[in-house]
């Protein structure tokens, strides 16, 4: 018999393709979805299926005990609900902090502490790098959105709990088939506008998803106990180079527009004064600003590398896979 393994945030992008890798290595999977979540990625009979509300402990303790109960603990937890977009600050705490308290004290109270909690957290709770440095796991934490911040208070508290084995996952982006912000920069390429944010030359970095997968599972299986492990493909980009590269898969010409920052920093007001009426996220906002401002997104990911990681795909390659399957899929124009 396989292991016990719950990932929540399964109906997701990220989550959708751990319950895939999951089900590959033979583990008794269970993906942790709610009563509203899209099943549309999860239709591999082999998927056990976990209702889970993590803003009520009660009900929380109740659905894990009585999983146990059937089907017996959970020897790994990849916790990876969340959110990356919130109509304010307070969403992003109730869900990506508050949250994974409640989880880790549910888990506690019915003595279901499994082998290792995995948290996947962001590259965001980090902030950018000083200079043109990489970022590191040692580097000062200063995140830059609230989003960053929540990450953030959800890992400091993970490190104060006692006996409660976690390692927290800190990916760069992360792109690949069913994402779609990604997806967004590739379809205005695709409309020939290349878009940039007060430089061309930013410093990004980048994972992909099936890459992204293969990492979490390879320091969730080894030794590794209570630390970060920041996650990219080992190489550093700029953002010139990304566009470029999308704009050579897809063969296209492109206007090239640099946008002072002033005025995205104007369009980020209105965009959130229009989401404070609307309830809904914004699609920009001035902290997202200071994001794309950030000069460096670079990252040093040799610890994960010193695990055996090895990324299949460089942007080259990742790209031309992803926008091979937004084009079956019918997202892209062949
Ligand atoms: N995408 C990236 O580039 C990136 C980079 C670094 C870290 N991450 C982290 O990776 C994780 C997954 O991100 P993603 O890109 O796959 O996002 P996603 O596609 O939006 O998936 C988020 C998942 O979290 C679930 N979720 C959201 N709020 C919840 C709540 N209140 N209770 C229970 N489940 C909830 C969603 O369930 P429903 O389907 O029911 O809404 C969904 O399954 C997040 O924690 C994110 O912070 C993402």
């Amino acid at each position: 018999m396989g292991k016990n393994i719950l990932i929540t945030g399964a109906s997701g992008f990220i989550g959708s393709f751990l319950v895939e890798e999951a089900i590959k290595r033979n583990y008794n999977t269970f993906a942790g979805i709610r009563n509203t979540s899209s099943r549309k990625y999860l239709n591999d009979p082999r998927v056990h299926f976990l209702e889970l509300d993590f803003s009520k402990e009660m009900c929380l303790e109740n659905s894990l005990r009585d999983a146990a109960t059937r089907f017996g603990s959970f020897d790994y937890i990849i916790h990876n609900a969340g959110v990356t977009r919130a109509k304010d600050n307070e969403t992003f705490n109730r869900i990506n902090y508050e949250n994974t308290v409640r989880f880790v004290e549910a888990l506690q109270q019915t003595k279901l502490v499994p082998q290792k909690f995995i948290y996947i957290s962001s590259l965001a709770s980090f902030g950018p790098g000083n200079n043109d440095d990489p970022i590191t796991s040692q580097h000062t934490r200063s995140p830059l959105t609230a989003y960053g911040r929540s990450k953030l208070k959800a890992e400091q508290y993970l490190y104060s709990t006692t006996d409660f084995p976690f390692l927290i996952i800190n990916p760069t982006a992360v792109y690949g088939p069913r994402e779609k912000d990604v997806f967004f920069l590739i379809k205005t390429i695709e409309r020939h506008m290349e878009i940039y944010i007060g430089n061309s030359q930013q410093l990004l970095s980048f994972i992909h998803v099936e890459d992204l997968c293969e990492a979490i599972f390879l320091s969730m299986e080894s030794p590794v106990i209570n630390q970060n492990l920041l996650i990219s493909d080992k190489h550093v980009y700029t953002s010139k180079t990304f566009n470029s590269t999308i704009k050579t898969k897809l063969n296209k010409k492109t206007l090239c527009l640099v946008l002072p920052v002033k005025i995205v920093r104007l369009v980020a007001v209105i965009s959130e004064f229009i989401s404070r009426k609307s309830g809904n996220a914004p699609i920009i906002n001035r902290e997202r600003m200071k994001e794309f401002e950030a000069k460096n997104w670079g990252v040093d990911c040799s610890e994960i590398c010193n695990l055996g990681f090895t990324p299949k795909y460089n942007l080259d390659s990742g790209l031309t896979h992803t926008i091979d399957w937004y084009k079956e899929q019918g997202w892209l124009k062949k």
